[in-house]
């Protein structure tokens, strides 16, 4: 029900279905504020130092940043404000686009899984298939009026930017250059458009909780001025801190996979707080339903046997959203 999204309503006190167990809370006070993760100058003239600092952030964090990455600072601060007036568009405007259905390929939506999960998150999010794109803008909201193209040009170049860093990424494993979009074939591309309200009581639940992304490669637009990314790192939970420029890039599932578990798709999660909103905007890329996926061949060695069976992205994204997020790590199911 579109009465169940947060950002039409005023709330000054959590309710109930919100509100985590004692033992699940973020304990806020523990996380580590001070700590950076790798930063990585996509225009340093050095590539092979460039490989080599993507190849130890995608060993040691699952996560790293990036700057001058090639979008256009205009365009991304468009991205912001056109999502900031999307979510403060009437309740009745929003409701027309509300659904609680995963298999929605755009959908306005709540919390992670309403209809599985027992303890609602603070947030709410539009969701978009965005590849090809011809075949999705039309379904895309229409307010506000400049929403679709301004979304549709970041969608390209995010694109872009996805497939560079494949590259880079696969040379950085040792394998050619293309052998991460080779293999992951045509790809989709999807976005999470994430609203975080202020929430009066920010250590009793989350924005979004601990996690692992289910795709391949995921890069994060994050608010410029309200942290709330954090990310699991030698057992501790670390705040990724807003860098002006930065986009956050993380690792998911399928890149474990194919790099046979040496790079590490990671724990990360979204707080919230009490007097700011935070928006995110996260641009996922995925395999097609029917690639087969699993350990790049050339990393199977007799050193180091296949960790993970081969698989249909189908067969893997099913279990996932039949599962709640903060359950054990979805990969586990596909150990050999
Ligand atoms: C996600 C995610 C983090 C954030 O959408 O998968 O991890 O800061 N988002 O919004
Ligand atoms: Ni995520």
């Amino acid at each position: 029900m579109a009465e169940q999204l947060l950002s039409t309503a005023v709330h000054d006190t959590v309710p109930v279905c919100y509100v985590r167990p004692e033992s699940q809370r973020p304990r806020l006070a523990e996380v580590v504020a001070g700590a950076r993760i790798p930063v990585v100058d996509l225009a340093c003239p050095d590539r092979a130092a460039v490989v080599s600092a993507i190849g130890d952030a995608c060993r040691s964090h699952g996560f790293f940043q990036v700057l001058n990455h090639g979008i256009d600072a205009g365009l991304i601060g468009e991205v912001m404000a056109v999502t900031r007036e999307f979510f403060r568009l009437p309740p009745e405007e929003k409701a027309k686009l509300y659904s609680d259905d995963p298999a929605r390929k755009m959908r306005l939506s709540t919390s992670f899984n309403v209809r599985k999960e027992t303890v609602h998150n603070w947030r709410d999010y539009l969701r978009l298939h965005c590849h090809p794109l011809d075949q999705f803008v039309p379904d895309w909201p229409s307010n506000p009026p400049d929403f679709k193209e301004t979304m549709s040009t970041y969608c390209k170049e995010v694109r872009a930017l996805g497939f560079r860093l494949y590259e880079a990424i696969s040379e950085s494993l040792g394998l050619e250059a293309g052998y991460i979009g080779e293999t992951l074939g045509e790809q989709e591309q999807h976005m999470a458009v994430n609203f975080y309200p202020p929430c009066p009581a920010p250590e009793l639940t989350y924005g979004l909780p601990a996690h692992m992304d289910p795709n391949a490669l995921t890069i994060l637009l994050m608010d410029q001025e309200v942290a709330g990314l954090q990310v699991l790192n030698g057992g501790k939970w670390v705040a990724v801190n807003p860098q002006p420029g930065a986009l956050v890039v993380n690792l998911g599932d399928q890149l474990q996979a194919l790099s046979n578990g040496e790079y590490r798709s990671v724990w990360h999660r979204a707080v919230v707080n009490s007097d700011r909103e935070r928006l995110s905007v996260a641009s996922f890329l995925c395999p097609c339903n029917g690639v087969q996926l699993g350990p790049a061949k050339k990393l199977v060695t007799e050193e180091t046997p296949a960790v993970y069976r081969n698989y249909t992205y189908d067969e893997y994204y099913k279990k996932f959203w039949s599962r709640n997020l903060d359950q054990e790590h979805c990969l586990e199911l596909f150990r050999t």
